[in-house]
């Protein structure tokens, strides 16, 4: 008989139960993860297990052993907005659980899922922390489509006098801008503005991944923020404007939850290609970086995620003190060959699952 048995539930209907499950599962992973940081609440994992976007079709299958504990899970995410063609598959296994299968048995179920749904391109994220996840994914048949590095600044370790140099410097090159704080919840009058500087984010090199174009809508801003505040994260938006004629040249964007201000997570920075030059990405990283160091009690560290290809990024990154400290990649493969690769390897040697 088989040791475990997946089952899929509409995430929108787990019963209480199995969200409290699912919290404790996720946040064990992370915490073997990244043994030495502190895990967020696990209320933000509730929230991030019962949270979908209104853009999102999420699906999730759990596998359970003998003794109805949660051994995994594995989730698909299908953007319904803009890329239609693509589905975002995950898998996490209970330590005890793994080299059953069981892996191979989720995304299997995931993939056979979204492609039934009309996706034809599986995407997927690991980083190096956990060394099962590249290895893993490769052998479901995914390839890696960007090489990326999660780099920190580590805020002790910053020199302000040199930061306040470099901010003063990009300052006189950008004179005919200004930055300007957004608040949050993001007002009305400025949704249009920040669409327009989330979009740069579309000029971001992607390597070889079939991703395209995703725009920002006010809907999904509102959504986002409304999701924040649950979450109790706070957030630093900054837009660059070109004083002449108020256009939006630019973004950078940080958030921390309130109850870990330990690890401050760097979102996207982009400046419009028409703006680049003018050290418009070095003024508005390095605001937002004086500002951690002035405002957030108990910061120890910036992290932000860049593909190893982006120059420009990594250049400004370096120069405010940024350094690797794991690697990660975004992985993609067609559904078919997903769902081929991961269905025989689960049932290659009859190990793992119940064909629930
Ligand atoms: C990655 C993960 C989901 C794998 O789950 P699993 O149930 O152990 O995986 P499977 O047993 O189905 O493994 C299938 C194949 O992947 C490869 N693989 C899995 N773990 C591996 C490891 N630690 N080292 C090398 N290869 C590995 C092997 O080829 C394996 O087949 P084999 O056991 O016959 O050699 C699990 O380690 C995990 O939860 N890691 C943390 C979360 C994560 O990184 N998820 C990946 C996101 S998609």
């Amino acid at each position: 008989m088989a040791a475990y048995r997946i089952e899929e539930r509409v995430p929108g209907e787990l019963p209480a139960g199995e969200v409290e499950l699912a919290a404790a599962f996720r946040r064990t992973i992370d915490l073997e993860r990244a043994p030495d940081e502190p895990a967020a609440p696990l209320d933000v994992y509730r929230t991030r297990i019962t949270h979908i976007s209104a853009d999102t079709v999420r699906r999730v299958w759990i596998a359970l052993d003998g003794d109805g504990g949660l051994a995994g899970v594995g989730f698909a995410e299908l953007p319904q907005a803009d890329n239609p063609h693509l589905a975002l598959i995950f898998a996490e296994v209970r330590r005890d659980a793994r080299r059953h299968r069981l892996g191979s048995a989720l995304v299997a179920r995931a993939a056979a899922a979204v492609r039934a749904d009309g996706r034809t391109l599986a995407m997927s994220f690991v980083d190096d922390r956990i060394a099962a996840g590249i290895s893993f994914a490769r052998a479901v048949g995914l390839e890696v489509g960007s090489k990326m590095h999660l780099n920190e600044v580590v805020l002790v370790q910053v020199d302000r006098a040199r930061l306040h140099n470099l901010l003063d410097d990009a300052r006189s090159k950008s004179a005919d801008y200004e930055v300007e704080l957004i608040p949050r919840p993001t007002p009305e009058a400025l949704l249009a503005d920040v669409c327009v500087a989330y979009d740069q984010m579309n000029n971001a090199p992607r390597d070889r991944l079939g991703w395209q174009d995703e725009r920002a809508t006010p809907e999904r801003i509102r959504e986002r923020d409304a999701l924040h505040r649950k979450q109790g994260r706070v957030r630093s938006l900054l837009v660059a404007r070109r004083l002449s004629d108020r256009q939006i040249a630019g973004f950078t964007e940080l958030t921390y939850l309130s109850e870990m201000p330990q690890i401050v997570q760097q979102h996207g920075t982009a400046v419009h290609p028409a703006h680049r030059g003018s050290s418009l990405g070095m003024r508005l990283k390095a605001t937002n970086l004086l500002w951690v160091l002035d405002n957030v009690a108990g910061a120890n560290l910036i992290r932000t995620g860049n593909a190893d290809s982006n120059e420009a990024m990594l250049r400004i990154n370096e120069a405010l003190g940024f350094r690797p400290a794991f690697a990660a990649f975004i992985l993609q493969a067609p559904v078919d060959a997903v769902v081929a690769r991961a269905s025989s390897l689960e049932t290659a040697d009859g190990r793992a699952v119940d064909a629930a």
